[in-house]
């Protein structure tokens, strides 16, 4: 059994495993056996959607008593977690240990009163407190700690970046500064469940699915927040009687398509939002973009959020990338260092349009780790391959099975460093033959195109489809001369043993001002600036209409 576990784990429980054998084979009492398992991804979504159904969000004031705010929210039931954040105003998010302190919580909670405006009676799981009587009590008040929601700004991340050790430690840190943090986790699980409450005013059966980058590992903080309203367990009554003379089903509405029916739900949705939800502004429904969505600010939780239905694939292909990003610690550090890059020089951007987006970007990566040899990761069809009966799915009659155990992934023999695969990446797509070969990841492997695109990426599961059909020549010009460029700073760059001051290694490659360079960082950031509005401009102009909309355009 240890010879398997320690075959077929990660890394860290292979690791794990061999110390224990080791342990036995010296004849000394072997450890304690800790569960080093890792989590499928509908686990670690179950347990946290749990989890969120038991919390609140108070606004509060920003002076307050944090042991007598406890103890007053703790008349409610047992606190098994909280924290504080700013987000227009500061913010406590309080876990209770069961549901049932929320409803014994919103028994003593009264309606707003406003002098000139009325309010909407939706009671929700956000709450304001206030102080009783502000001025005598003010004394006993001090500013709570507040948990960071953002990243640190870039001239503060590369003057880090510099007291490295090496590129390696230079891509784990900067991977340590921009993940999401486990609050930021649950703020986010948290904000798709306070949506699933509006939701479930028609649909007391559906449930709100973070899905996108929140979920699969490569979430930067401050990354938007995607959103999947699954309502399929909706009329899978367990207790549906097989036999007998009769068949007993819902009387429904009848629409001609389910794109249509779609379209009617996120539209009453997205009006209750914008008409009663509670912190919920600038909502737009984007109802004919190829996936509909609803996208709305939610200013309690500061996330701007997309909120989508009829979504299975982009769910699955969440789980795909949680798998990649979870089998080595290499692969998310690759990729949070080349996003961060690639946004540091306006290659990707927040608006939609026709350069590279993060989705695309992360799949360009995955796919050079398949590529090396041997591959760091394996190619979707060698996940495929191990995957259990449970495993299968078939989604709009696309195959989108995959192994969701990890523990059954062999760990690579690969063990090349992060300072060499940066370098290496920039030298592969600098010179990649993007004009004859599409990126597949599920073979691991280069192809013909089957299209003119200038980018071509194949959609894992609906293969005949590009997920980077939006990029034009331009765009991808621009990466590739960043990416050489790159890779030569990096080929003459003398590491942290440098005595000039410089910025090095990962560092070197973000343009940004810092101290010693002030005024050649200045310069160079005016040339960025204005090429990137440069950018912009001509690709507005070739920028294909039919795939301006996000997410999923193709
Ligand atoms: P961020 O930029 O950090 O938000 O990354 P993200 O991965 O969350 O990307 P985004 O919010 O644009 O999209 C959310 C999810 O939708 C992605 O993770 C994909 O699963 C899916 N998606 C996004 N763009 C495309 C696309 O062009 N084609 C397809 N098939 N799926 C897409
Ligand atoms: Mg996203």
């Amino acid at each position: 059994k240890r010879i398997r576990e320690a075959r077929c784990s990660s890394t860290e429980a292979a690791a794990a495993a061999l110390k224990e054998q080791q342990a036995s084979s010296s004849e000394e009492v072997p450890a304690p056996k800790t569960d080093t398992r890792k989590k499928t991804f509908s686990e670690v979504l179950a347990e946290r959607l749990e989890q969120a159904q038991r919390t609140v969000l108070i606004d509060c004031p920003s002076k307050i008593n944090e042991k007598k705010f406890l103890k007053y929210m703790s008349s409610h039931g047992n606190i098994k977690n909280h924290f504080f954040y700013e987000s227009y105003g500061t913010y406590a998010v309080v876990e209770f240990s069961e549901k049932d302190s929320i409803a014994s919580l919103q028994g003593v909670t009264g309606n707003p009163q406003f002098k000139d405006e009325c309010p909407v009676p939706f009671v929700s799981r956000i709450f304001t407190l206030t102080l009783k009587n502000p001025p005598s009590q003010a004394s006993n008040q001090t500013p709570v700690h507040c948990h960071r929601l953002s990243t640190v700004p870039l001239g503060e991340l590369i003057r880090k970046l510099c007291d490295a050790n090496s590129v390696s430690d230079q891509l784990h840190m900067l991977t340590e500064e921009y993940q999401l943090t486990e609050e930021n986790t649950k703020l986010r699980f948290l904000t798709c469940s306070l949506i699933q409450d509006i939701a479930g005013a028609y649909f007391p059966n559906c449930t709100m699915k973070p899905f996108g980058s929140s979920v699969n590992t490569f979430g930067k903080l401050g990354c938007d927040l995607d959103m999947f309203l699954d309502l399929d367990e909706i009329g899978k009554s367990t207790t549906r009687r097989k036999t007998g003379p009769f068949n007993l089903e819902y009387k429904m509405k009848r629409v001609p398509s389910e794109r249509i029916a779609t379209q009617r739900i996120l539209y009453v949705i997205g009006e209750f939002i914008d008409n009663f939800g509670p912190g919920c502004v600038g909502v737009q429904k984007i109802l004919n973009a190829r996936c509909p969505l609803v996208r709305f600010s939610h200013q309690p939780s500061g996330f701007q959020c997309d909120l989508t239905a009829n979504n299975r694939i982009a769910m699955r292909s969440s789980e795909l990338l949680y798998i990649y990003g979870s089998l080595d610690p290499r692969v998310r550090a690759l990729v949070f260092s080349v996003r961060c890059w690639a946004r540091a020089h306006g290659i990707t951007s927040s608006i939609p349009g026709s350069w590279i987006t993060n989705f695309s970007l992360t799949m360009m990566v995955l796919f050079f780790l398949q590529k090396k040899t041997p591959p760091i990761i394996p190619a979707l069809d060698h996940l495929k391959e191990l995957a259990d009966v449970q495993d299968k799915q078939v989604i709009e009659g696309h195959d989108c099975t995959f192994v969701s155990d990890l523990n059954k992934i062999q760990p690579t023999g690969n063990t090349q460093s992060l300072d060499v695969l940066l370098g290496d990446f920039f030298e592969y797509f600098g010179n990649f033959a993007f004009n004859k070969y599409s990126l597949n990841i599920r073979k691991g492997k280069e192809q013909g195109k089957p299209e003119t695109s200038p980018l071509h990426i194949q959609n894992p599961f609906e293969q005949s489809l590009n997920i980077s059909k939006n990029v034009n020549a331009m765009q991808l010009e621009r990466f590739v001369s960043l990416a050489r460029e790159s890779a030569w700073i990096l080929q003459q760059d003398k590491g942290p043993s440098s005595t000039s001051g410089q910025p090095w290694g990962m560092a070197a490659l973000l343009p940004a001002l810092t101290a010693n360079n002030a005024s050649k960082g200045a310069r160079k950031k005016r040339r960025t600036a204005s090429e990137r509005i440069k950018g912009l401009l001509d690709s507005l102009k070739i920028n294909n209409p039919s795939n301006g909309g996000k997410p999923f355009s193709t």
